[in-house]
């Protein structure tokens, strides 16, 4: 070890024995520091920027072993792959620097670390914030003894546009969900807070509007009104950094012409002096060194003396402040305060995690292998699976008996172990059960015949398998014909124009299920499809998503009645991809079709070719039962301005198996001084009810539900009149007013 004082130095301990470094040891390690030293903390690199054959991950442009100069100092590592290699580079950083400064290791946990639990946009779909952070505490558990310390999650970009491929990594298309089931995760991945070290911190992105690309391609500008920000793209961020995230990083577009790295009024203005978030931002990977692309600037030097003085605080990958950010200082064109403010969040965050005390924590090959897909955890991810599958069609077929002879398992995802899902982050696709495992493990004396029947790849046109299939569906007592996009066609800059289902696996559906109408049609995606053909022909659709490690078993329980489907959508699915941007949430305008969903109206809003709502909206969702809605009532007629109401909605099972249904509350402000969404969810509640039950439940709608945020871009409560409605978006079953007095 080089001369100087040793990490532990710098510790004190606390009455409940954890140690930890006062704010007065870190600054007077950050005064200690020389220039070089203190822009190393600001310096991010992926694994095999710094050594030669390591076996990390690519999750952007991948470059070269860097030269010796510039890995003298830096702070943080991404996409590394196991234990051994965080615990020998962290030694080795310790032992070669005089102020022995742990290094920081970060992963997209995303859906999971080594048991992979459904893609986020699923799992909203379980409405089920509980699940959602077990999952997520999952993940983390896994992930600590993994050697990280940071996950890149959650993901919580508002999007409206199911083009864009990295829909899948998000909550869906309503900030308030999002907001919860973000929150949810970051619950989860801290547990019992960050100093215990199955506990990871969090970093919510893309910070701002990255989900909102014109035409939904991936990178591209984003244009919306402060209003609009405001209103829908702001709010599950902040809801995150409520729940205590730990970082920020900023998204890779432009929003309203400038790179959200360097925008001024998102992280300065809105982030770090209205929000008083004082955590550490990490520029998305490279997104420093593109500003050139971006046409901001023409040097590098310009865009780290740029990033840094908008508060931008880690470079990932670009090596922009590696390379220029101490010739930036001495230059006088950035301030040593500005280089110290960014120095002292990192440092505090690495103190939060306990590094300072272990910088291990305690990771380990062993401890990975003891924890990881237990079947604890892959009980957990089957649970999650299940009840973010949504049930969009029954006509009496689903479930099938558990006594059938004779099965016929069709499609490119009957023996697929790819429904994994992008952003497996360690996921393996070999640990995964696919849909064949699943039921002949369920159904070991059943006689089960399989056959992708065609492919599920975008431009192949090969039908010439579909007449085998056809053969063995006809000769079967029921089946299970599974579909969908390869879990590579979402995910970071998997954009598509059309959302059509991929090949002729729609040709599949048509032909099989006229030869035999007990066919139950599953569907693996990450995103909303286009799915009018499909739900002609077919009898029964089960939206699977990317279900992950235990998608097979889950599928299999469903199918067959061991498992009933709760989920309901956390996005609308389009009848035509034309209708994009598609939300339920949408504006009332001068002048409303009479019918949303009917024919051409003259002088309406709407198309000639198609209705306005889509075929499947946010919210919707079957269950093996039916669930009858009774009444609704608000426990008051008027309410003061700040009051919440509570809002008791009767509900009861009127099938023949127990079941869970999510109940979903409404608000519309009637009249107010903006236009306001005529439909936003105010509230939900997830219920179980055995056959013949019914419950009162009681939802309260909180006052926060009832602001807007108006012309002055103020967010206030307005007085007035405000309906309330139970059923799901678009199909709103009861509807009660009530009156904010003044
Ligand atoms: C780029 C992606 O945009 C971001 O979501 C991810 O966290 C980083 N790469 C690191 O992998």
């Amino acid at each position: 070890m080089k001369e100087g004082k040793t990490s532990t130095s710098f510790l004190s301990k606390s009455s409940k024995g954890v140690y930890t470094m006062t704010y007065e040891a870190l600054n007077s390690l950050l005064n200690e520091l020389s220039i070089e030293e203190k822009v190393g903390q600001l310096v991010q690199w992926i694994i095999k920027q710094t050594k030669e054959n390591v076996s990390g991950s690519i999750t952007g442009p991948s470059m070269s072993k860097l030269p010796d100069e510039l890995l003298e100092h830096y702070s943080s590592i991404l996409n590394f792959t196991s234990p051994e290699e965080s615990t020998v580079l962290q030694a080795e950083y310790l032992a070669s620097h005089a102020h022995p400064i742990p290094l920081l290791f970060m992963m997209d946990v995303v859906h999971g670390y080594k048991t992979i639990y459904p893609i986020p946009l699923a799992l909203a779909g379980s409405f089920n914030p509980s699940l959602m952070e077990e999952c997520s505490r999952m993940a983390a558990k896994e992930a600590s003894a993994g050697g990280i310390h940071v996950t890149f999650a959650p993901m919580v970009d508002h999007v409206r546009d199911s083009r864009w491929g990295r829909v899948m990594e998000s909550g869906g298309e309503d900030p308030y969900l999002t907001g919860i089931m973000g929150a949810a995760q970051i619950k989860g991945f801290h547990g019992n807070g960050l100093k215990n070290k199955d506990a990871i911190a969090t970093c919510v992105k893309h910070f701002a509007g990255y989900g909102a690309p014109e035409g939904g391609k991936d990178y591209y500008q984003t244009d919306l009104s402060e209003h609009v920000m405001r209103e829908w793209y702001l709010p599950a961020y902040k809801a995150c950094l409520d729940a205590g995230a730990d970082m920020v990083m900023p998204s890779f577009n432009s929003v309203n012409g400038l790179p959200s790295v360097v925008n001024t009024w998102l992280i300065q203005d809105i982030l770090r002096d209205e929000w008083k978030f004082n955590g550490v931002i990490d520029s998305d990977y490279n997104a420093i060194g593109e500003l050139t692309k971006h046409g901001l600037v023409d040097n590098k030097e310009d865009a780290a003396c740029l990033s840094i003085k908008n508060e931008c605080d880690l470079d990932m990958f670009s090596g922009c402040y590696a390379k220029y950010l101490a010739k930036c200082i001495r230059d006088g064109r950035v301030s040593m305060e500005v280089l110290d403010r960014s120095v002292m969040r990192v440092l505090q965050l690495k103190n939060a995690l306990g590094l300072f005390e272990d910088p291990y924590r305690g990771a380990s090959t062993e401890k990975l292998t003891q924890v990881c897909l237990s079947n604890e955890h892959r009980k957990l991810a089957k649970q999650a699976a299940i009840e973010s599958s949504v049930l969009l069609k029954n006509e009496g077929i689903l479930p099938f008996s558990k006594d059938v002879k004779k099965i016929a398992l069709i499609g490119p995802f009957a023996n697929n172990n790819r429904i994994i899902g992008n952003w497996s982050c360690n996921g393996d696709v070999n640990d995964v059960i696919t849909v064949e495992q699943g039921i002949r493990a369920l159904l070991p004396n059943a006689e089960i015949t399989c056959i992708e029947g065609c492919s599920n790849q975008i431009g192949d046109h090969d039908t010439s398998s579909i007449k085998q299939a056809v053969a063995i569906a006809a000769d079967a007592e029921c089946v299970i014909l599974c579909i969908g996009e390869d879990m590579i066609y979402t995910g970071e800059y998997r954009c598509r124009a059309t959302l059509t289902m991929p090949g002729v696996q729609t040709e599949l559906v048509r032909q099989v299920t006229s030869a035999n109408p007990r066919t139950a049609v599953l569907l693996f995606n990450g995103r909303p499809l286009e799915l009018a053909d499909i739900d002609n022909s077919a009898s029964a659709i089960l939206e699977m998503w990317m279900p992950g490690t235990e998608g097979g078993n889950a599928a299999a329980e469903m199918l067959f009645g061991y498992a009933t489907p709760s989920g309901k959508l956390s996005i609308s699915f389009p009848m035509s991809v034309g209708q994009l941007p598609l939300f339920y949430a949408r504006s009332s305008t001068g002048r409303p079709k009479l019918n949303e969903n009917g024919d051409f109206e003259s002088g309406r809003c709407g198309y000639m070719d198609c209705g306005n709502l889509p075929l499947y909206s946010f919210g919707y969702g079957l269950s093996y039962t039916t669930f009858e809605y009774i009444s609704l009532q608000l426990e008051h007629e008027s309410i003061n301005l700040g009051d919440d109401i509570k809002v008791i909605v009767t509900i009861k099972n009127t099938g023949r198996f127990i079941g869970s249904e999510i109940v979903q509350v409404y608000i519309n402000d009637l009249v107010s001084s903006i236009v306001t969404p005529i439909q936003k969810l105010a509230a939900f509640q997830k219920v179980t009810l055995v056959p013949g039950e019914s419950r009162a439940i009681e939802l309260l709608v909180s006052s926060e539900r009832m602001m807007l945020w108006n012309a002055n871009n103020e967010h206030v409560i307005e007085p007035g009149e405000f309906e309330i409605s139970t059923g799901w978006a678009d199909h709103l079953i009861f509807t009660s007013k009530f009156k904010i007095e003044k």
